[in-house]
């Protein structure tokens, strides 16, 4: 008899006899759930002091409130943690969780700058139920401010590939949905078109495709990166050169591996990235400065 699977860290990839009642019996999926009030950013009389220079930096701490003076950041692109059930997770009702996205909604409201872009990664969770996340982020957005700019589906794989969750095979009785993509909802604050002008720096045939609705680009390996949810570099490259003139400040409010900070100081632009987990900061740094030898030691050798 085939071995039951279950949901790990860093991923499942077959799903027969696949046991997913850890996964449902998370404070997500149970109505009415919610933690007693934590002390909130806005209650916070406090803010924290910003650093002279407070770009091209890894921050340790919760994106709740960061330490970036107000309309300074041009783009903020970022996964959020999903609240479902990876090891960085928190076990969160919906409510809760919802309400940690809107603390850091408006943070980022609060430090881009007018016509400044937030864009975010983000898939929908589960089946029984099935809770449409990017619905209950634009709701949530637009009531911080934000306008929504446009969605991009990310799809990650041609189709084919090895899930086998059918519900039931064949029959309309309950078929499941296997997604092979993820969203990024494009949102702006006070305007849709920046202000300024600066230096764009795509060619014609990557502003062609970057201007598509639909971004086919490999997933990354969360093996590989040491992180269970990385998202490519290639993808965070992609929303910068689009969104982003060179020498913009970027932004990740949830940084992980850093993967948006490597795109960003690979194409010449500034990064700022935030992350709670001390393992993770210390590899998105890591990561950020793998790169950084490497292209002066590029640099060295032409000269
Ligand atoms: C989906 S992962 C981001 C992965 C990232 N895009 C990458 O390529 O590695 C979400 C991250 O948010 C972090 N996180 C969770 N709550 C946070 C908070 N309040 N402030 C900052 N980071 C947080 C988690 O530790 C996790 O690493």
């Amino acid at each position: 008899m085939p071995r039951k699977t279950t949901t790990s860290s860093f991923g499942t990839t077959k799903r027969e006899g696949h046991d997913a009642s850890k996964f449902y019996s998370r404070n997500l999926y149970q109505p009415g759930v919610t933690e007693a009030p934590t002390e909130c950013a806005e209650e916070q009389e406090i803010p924290p002091a910003v650093h002279e220079n407070w770009f091209d930096r890894i921050y340790c701490t919760s994106s709740e409130q960061m330490a970036i003076p107000d309309n300074s950041v041009a783009l903020a692109f970022t996964s959020p943690p999903y609240n479902n059930g990876k090891e960085y997770d928190q076990d969160m009702s919906l409510e809760d969780y919802l309400a940690l996205i809107r603390r850091v909604a408006r943070e980022v409201y609060r430090v881009l700058v007018p016509g400044g872009r937030y864009v975010i990664n983000i898939a929908n969770l589960g089946r029984k139920p099935y809770i449409p996340l990017h619905a209950h982020f634009y709701q949530l957005h637009m009531d911080v401010g934000f306008l929504p700019m446009g969605e991009i589906i990310w799809k990650k794989a041609k189709g084919a590939n090895s899930s086998c969750a059918w519900g039931s095979w064949r029959s309309a009785k309950s078929p499941r949905l296997r997604d092979i993509h993820e969203y990024l909802l494009v949102l702006a604050k006070e305007q849709a078109s920046r202000p300024d002008r600066g230096v764009s720096d795509m060619s014609g045939e990557e502003f062609m495709e970057a201007t598509l609705s639909i971004w086919e680009i490999p997933p990354e390996s969360a093996r590989k990166v040491g992180h269970p949810a990385p998202f490519p570099v290639a993808l965070a490259a992609r929303v910068i050169k689009l969104l982003s003139y060179v020498d913009d400040v970027v932004l990740d409010p949830f940084a992980g591996s850093g993967s948006t900070c490597v795109a960003a100081a690979q194409l010449g632009r500034h990064f700022v990235g935030f992350e709670i987990s001390e393992e993770y900061c210390a590899l998105a740094r890591k990561r950020i400065s793998s790169f950084e030898l490497a292209s002066s030691k590029l640099a060295s050798s032409k000269a």
